[in-house]
C-alpha cells in the first residue's frame, strides 16, 4: 500500500509552526494534537457503517453510525501519547493499548520496555501512533509486537515520515497503511528527520 501524505494547505501551515524552533511547548502540543484529527479523519476515510433508525425532532429516519467498540489506538511512547488525544476527540469509545520503546542512540535500533494492549485486541482495528517515522525501526518493531498478538488491520499515523522509513515499513509490512502529514527530504546521520522538527518527545513534553 502506498503511504498516503496529506498535503493540505492548512497542514502544511500548522506543520510550518511546530518545525520552527523557537516554538513553546504548549502550542507545539496543541498542534500535535490538532494535526492528529486530521490524520485521524484521512484513516477512516474507508470505515464501515452501520444503518440505524433514529428519530429526529420531525420525523423518523434511517442513519448511519460507526461501531466504535471496533478499534483501538496504540502510542508508542512517549512522543505517540501526544497525539491521542487528537484521536480520543474523534473516537471516544476507543480502546488503548500502549508500546514502550525508545531508541537506542547510537545503534538508532528500538529498545523495547513495555507492552499493554485492551484483551480483545485481535478483534479491533487498531491505529499505531507516532509523530515521527524516522528509521522506522519502532514502528517495525510495534507491528509486528501487534501482529503476534493476532492483530489482523493495522494503520500507521504520524505526523512526519522520512523516506527511508517510509519504505521500510512498506517493504517489512506492506499490508499496514502509512498515513503523514508530511515526507521530508531525507535522515541525518544521527538519524533525525531533516528538515524534521527535532525530538518531537522533547518537544511535546519539555524535556530539554
Ligand atoms: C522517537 C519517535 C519514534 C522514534 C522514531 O522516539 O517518537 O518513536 O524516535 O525513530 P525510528 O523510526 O528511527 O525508530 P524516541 O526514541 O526519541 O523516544 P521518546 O518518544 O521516548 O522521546
Ligand atoms: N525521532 C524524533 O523525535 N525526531 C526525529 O527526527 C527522528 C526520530
Amino acid at each position: 500500500m502506498k503511504a498516503i501524505v496529506l498535503n493540505h494547505p492548512l497542514i502544511q501551515h500548522k506543520l510550518s509552526i511546530i518545525r520552527e524552533k523557537k516554538t513553546g511547548t504548549k502550542e507545539f502540543r496543541e498542534i500535535i494534537g490538532e494535526i492528529a484529527t486530521f490524520l485521524c479523519y484521512e484513516a477512516m476515510s474507508d470505515a464501515d457503517l452501520k444503518e440505524i433508525e433514529i428519530e429526529t425532532p420531525i420525523c423518523s429516519t434511517k442513519t448511519k453510525r460507526l461501531n466504535e467498540e471496533k478499534y483501538a489506538f496504540v502510542p508508542i511512547l512517549r512522543a505517540g501519547t501526544g497525539m491521542l488525544d487528537g484521536l480520543i476527540k474523534t473516537i471516544p469509545n476507543a480502546k488503548i493499548g500502549h508500546v514502550g520503546l525508545y531508541r537506542n542512540e547510537e545503534t538508532l535500533k528500538p529498545v523495547r520496555y513495555y507492552y499493554k494492549m485492551p484483551r480483545d485486541i485481535q478483534d479491533r482495528e487498531v491505529i499505531v501512533l507516532d509523530p515521527m517515522l524516522a528509521t522506522g525501526g519502532s514502528a517495525i518493531d510495534t507491528i509486528t509486537m501487534l501482529k503476534e498478538d493476532g492483530v489482523k488491520k493495522i494503520k500507521f499515523l504520524c505526523i512526519i515520515a522520512a523516506p527511508e522509513g517510509i519504505k521500510k515499513l512498506e517493504e517489512l509490512h506492506p499490508d499496514v497503511q502509512i498515513y503523514a502529514a508530511a515526507m521530508d527530504e531525507k535522515l541525518n546521520d544521527m538519524g533525525y528527520i531533516v528538515p524534521g522538527l527535532g525530538d518531537a518527545g522533547d518537544r511535546i513534553f519539555g524535556t530539554k
